[in-house]
């Protein structure tokens, strides 16, 4: 995942129409398990089919595009993350995609939730979860955003500046209480994904640097401060990482820091929290770890590492989010035009505009990211074309998948179906070209319920006052 030229994908790879890792299928309609829900499938007409319903049925009842939540899928990976981390903690990450429905699975399903603004705290709380089980994070986070916490009596706060920790004191002593709070360190981790979502690195905006000192200062002044209680350390590396080596250093680096604090304080420290980050698939070669691989790995990297510097074992806890909701998630779009375009002598691409794009899916723009593609309405019944799907943006950069085979007879009016799509999508959706935004549905065991309605024009023109001028003159 790096950006090639500044030119942008397209120009990049003018001269190499497939990438080496996109392999011809045998077959263009089988679907790659590993990319789709528990229960996508195609079903005996050949159609795309999730958790009993037919991709077209649910664009009959709630139009296009949509994203479709398999609920069964997602609150089964939210028990498996719980269930392999037995004896940790394990906070569901809601940015990657939150609504009340979802704080309330989380909750169901015995997790917890991390919440990095008012807007995600308010959702959190309207959904139902018990505010001693939310952690907040945020590097800017307001006053009223800290407010908002201590008044609901969050679990944990994160901090991530001295200036926001003079903040909470001043808010403390206000409302006297006391903040139970964890240090956002930086541990210097060189995370191998795209530059935007690596966070350990020094240079960059989260945290207090364990290298460079500010860390240890700050868990000492928390230590000492009458409005804060200590609780520990939270280490976030990054995302979309498919390994445990950034994070067995990270472990290291932090429960150093756990001994240094000993040393200099006397005070053994209760939490540490390793963060999210683990990747998922979103092509076929993508290889994720299951939760109870990475449980495993983590478990002796922490063990390993306490053992080493003397500490009793911390109480845990990891942060996923893409992994929870990611696999979970499919959009549905509809096709609208099929061009085949000329790129260099004797090759071409075929370009399918769907009636999405950046605005609901900014990852491909923004990282690079690689999705992979089916038609889902039916089977195709010709043979695979290197295809690129793009939205209906003015960019040329509003890709939704670069490279993928697709049948050669896509054709408007056709469905096609992105998996993997949960995660950082709608939740990241914005309103470019004033396209409004689509709406979020589970499915379960054949019944669609809506978890965010579609946006409307109406929705759009609302907030602009002088729209409401013009309809009233
Ligand atoms: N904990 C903290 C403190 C985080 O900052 C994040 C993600 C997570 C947990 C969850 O990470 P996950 O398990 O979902 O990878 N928009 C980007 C990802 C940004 C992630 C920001 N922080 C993307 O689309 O890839």
């Amino acid at each position: 995942m790096t950006h090639m030229h500044v030119a942008g994908s397209i120009h990049a790879d003018a001269t190499s129409p497939a990438p080496h890792w996109l392999r011809l299928p045998d077959d263009v309609n089988a679907l790659t398990n590993q990319l789709w829900s528990m229960h996508a499938a195609r079903n005996a007409d050949g159609a795309l089919e999730i958790a009993g319903r037919t991709a077209a049925s649910i664009v009959d009842e709630v139009g296009s595009p949509v994203y479709v939540i398999d609920e069964d899928d997602f609150r089964t990976r939210a028990r498996q993350w719980r269930d392999a981390f037995t004896g940790w903690d394990v906070y569901y990450a809601g940015k990657s995609f939150l609504c009340t429905a979802v704080a309330r699975w989380i909750a169901e399903e015995g997790l917890g939730l991390d919440v990095c603004t008012g807007g995600e705290l308010a959702v959190a709380l309207r959904g139902g979860m018990d505010p001693k089980r939310i952690g907040l994070h945020g590097n800017n986070k307001s006053a009223g955003e800290l407010r908002a916490a201590l008044v609901a009596g969050v679990g944990r706060i994160i901090v991530d500046s001295a200036h926001e920790i003079t903040r909470l004191e001043q808010l403390c002593a206000e409302l006297g209480t006391v903040a139970e709070v964890m240090i956002r360190v930086t541990t210097g981790v060189e995370a191998h994904t795209h530059e935007y979502i690596a966070t350990a690195h020094e240079d960059q905006k989260f945290g207090f640097s364990i290298n460079g000192g500010a860390a240890l200062v700050a868990m000492v002044r928390s230590q000492h401060s009458p409005f804060l209680h200590l609780r520990g350390i939270h280490s976030h590396i990054g995302s979309q990482i498919f390994d445990t080596n950034g994070f067995e250093v990270a472990a290291r680096r932090t429960l150093k820091l756990f001994s240094q604090f000993r040393e200099a304080t006397g005070v053994e420290l209760d939490d540490l929290d390793l963060g999210g980050g683990f990747g998922i698939a979103y092509t076929s070669v993508d290889t994720p770890s299951t939760p109870d691989e990475l449980a495993a790995g983590l478990r002796a990297i922490v063990e390993h590492e306490c053992r080493g510097f003397g500490l009793n074992t911390p109480r845990m806890s990891v942060e996923p989010g893409r992994a929870i909701c990611g696999p979970a998630g499919t959009a549905i779009y509809t096709v609208g035009t099929v061009k085949p375009v000329d790129i260099a002598v004797g090759q071409s691409r075929r370009y399918i505009s769907v009636d999405g794009g950046m605005s609901d899916n900014i990852r491909p723009a923004l990282y690079a990211a690689e999705y992979s593609a089916t038609l889902a309405n039916r089977e195709g019944r010709r043979g695979p074309v290197l295809s690129r799907v793009v939205g209906k943006h003015c960019e040329g950069g509003d890709i939704l998948v670069r490279d993928e085979f697709l049948p050669d007879d896509v054709a408007p009016g056709d469905l096609i179906a992105i998996p993997a799509a949960g995660a950082y999508s709608r939740s990241m959706a914005s309103n470019y070209n004033h396209v409004p935004r689509p709406p979020v549905v589970a499915v379960s065991h054949g019944r669609i319920t809506t978890l965010l309605r579609r946006e409307t024009l109406d929705d759009l023109l609302a907030l602009d006052p002088g729209a409401q001028e013009m309809r009233t003159t």
